[in-house]
């Protein structure tokens, strides 16, 4: 029999890439963990790569061949961490640990891609077998080992015991200057500051935080895309040439992971080709489902998010690549270079401007969003504390990040960022440069779907009158379907006998 001292700390489930480095994260932080995987070869990975980075003097992780084991390795109550494929998997584990005699005061979190609602339905579904808590996780494989953006929602009693863990092991930002306090391998020292790991609310919370930073994150990312074509077709430049912008840009107001990245990306070379690997990559997007899913959302709740759900369909029709080559030996549009001749520097002067509102607006829409479904779901969500845990260790980690959370924090129930005096004032100096640059891609028929619904987003948010009345009319026409007049009390609904030749009036309710 082990003595509480020999047991360990936390349980961990599934040891596949995130697995694997949330485990090592864990025990660079001083927690033991037993570990298993129906896979036993990952857990003989992890512990060989345990003793690799730590030697053998000091193991933290007690490789486990059943649930049954694993259990009886822990403290009581067990904490156990689950990182498996979303969907059916997890309940799959939840179920082998009822059956492998879990306790109703154990803790089981999911930190998979799940989809908020399943969150919702399990945490009600495992109530007195065990306590089903969640936890979404974003930064991938890098920031899994070294510290992740960590959303944990659900039962409050479970966040109190979690809380200490999530909190070493997550990104940290330095409090004083909201900078990323980055740590990128074992030998550095663990960072102090503030923890990229606040609780969200509610059972579902977390995965629906998650799942609209990942909208964003799609929106973020064909905005990048459609700025690098811009400058590819109209200006003729390189890869290298375009790094170097986005080199620059990343020193300013855009500076983000994403355009980091972006760089180091278009700065590669294919060692096969020698031709830069941007150039070899095949132009067909791929997608797990969560921009899809944030959408789907957007059009459920009645929120605008129309610059994410565009990327979602920028990346469906990239992939019908087939059907493009056709369409393009078809299909006439002007010359690609129509901006050759311009001054350079104005043109990606305007492009950076655009590419920075039009970032803003896909914020905005994402906070809409999440506003709009926190009412719904009274989730009272603090989205001041959302974009301090997006600042650090995320995949949309940005400096803009630090705007957003004092926007927040001037105003708690701000209705969209964009009614921020700061942020309004930024769209009103800037948006010259990105209608500019929207008219001219368009002029030269290069495809900039998401920055232009990001300003179609925009206009139609500042109109005061929209031309609703006259579908609203029309949907009276042909279905009886009723309008509200200006003149009378909101909700008094009247509709007009437009098949009689006098076409009166009549007062519905
Ligand atoms: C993160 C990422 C992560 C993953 C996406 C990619 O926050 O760490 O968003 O969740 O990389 O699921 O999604 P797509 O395959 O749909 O681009």
């Amino acid at each position: 029999m082990q003595t509480d001292d020999q047991l360990c700390d936390i349980g961990f489930i599934g040891l596949g890439v995130m697995g694997k480095n949330l485990t090592l994260n864990l025990t660079d932080n001083g927690y033991r963990v037993a570990a298993f995987d129906l896979d036993h070869n990952k857990v003989n990975d992890l512990l060989a790569q345990e003793a690799a980075e730590r030697g053998e003097q000091d193991p933290r992780i007690e490789g486990c061949l059943s649930f049954t084991e694993l259990l009886g390795k822990l403290k009581a109550p067990h904490l156990i961490v689950l990182s498996v494929p979303a969907g059916a998997p997890v309940d799959d584990v939840c179920d082998k640990l009822i059956d492998a005699g879990i306790s109703a005061d154990d803790i089981v979190v999911d930190t998979g891609n799940s989809l908020w609602t399943d969150t919702i339905t399990r945490e009600k579904h495992y109530q007195g077998k065990l306590i089903f808590f969640a936890t979404a996780v974003s930064g991938g494989e890098v920031g899994a080992r070294f510290g992740p953006s960590l959303m944990p929602s659900g039962d409050p009693y479970a966040w109190t015991r979690i809380k200490p863990v999530w909190q070493a092991i997550a990104a940290k930002v330095d409090p004083q200057t909201g900078k990323a306090l980055e740590r990128h391998s074992i030998d550095e020292p663990l960072p102090q500051g503030e923890a990229c790991a606040d609780y969200i609310g509610p059972a579902g919370a977390g995965h629906y935080v998650k799942m609209v930073h990942n909208g964003i994150e799609y929106a973020d990312m064909q905005l990048i895309c459609e700025a690098y074509h811009i400058m590819r077709e109209t200006l003729a430049m390189t890869p290298a040439d375009i790094a170097q912008v986005f080199k620059q840009w990343n020193q300013g107001v855009l500076n983000s992971y994403l355009i980091g990245i972006t760089v180091e990306v278009l700065e590669h070379i294919d060692d096969d080709t020698g031709m830069p690997l941007v150039d070899i990559i095949l132009d067909r997007a791929g997608q797990k489902g969560t921009g899809l899913w944030t959408a789907v959302n957007a059009l459920q709740v009645g929120s605008p998010a129309t610059t994410i759900a565009q990327s979602v369909f920028a990346r469906s029709l990239s992939a019908m690549k087939d059907e493009r080559i056709i369409a393009a030996s078809i299909l006439k549009g002007p010359e690609p270079k129509a901006l050759a001749g311009e001054d350079a520097t104005v043109i990606i002067q305007r492009l950076h401007d655009a590419l920075y509102c039009a970032k803003i607006c896909a914020y905005a829409q994402g906070f809409q969003l999440m506003n709009m479904t926190s009412i719904e779901q009274g989730w009272e969500l603090d989205f001041a504390a959302i974009a301090k845990v997006w600042r650090a260790g995320c995949i949309i980690r940005a400096s803009f990040l630090l705007s957003i959370t004092q926007a927040y924090e001037r105003n708690e129930s701000l209705q969209n960022l964009l009614l921020d005096p700061y942020f309004a004032g930024q769209i009103a100096e800037y948006q010259h440069n990105w209608r500019h640059s929207i008219a001219d891609a368009t002029m030269a028929g290069i495809p900039c779907s998401a920055m232009s619904s990001a300003l179609a987003y925009y206009d139609s948010y500042r109109c005061e009158n929209l031309p609703a009345n006259l579908l609203q009319a029309q949907r009276d026409f042909f279905g009886a379907h009723t309008f509200e007049r200006k003149d009378q009390t909101s909700g008094k609904k009247f509709h007009v006998n437009w098949s009689e030749a006098k076409r009166t009036m009549v007062k519905v309710n």
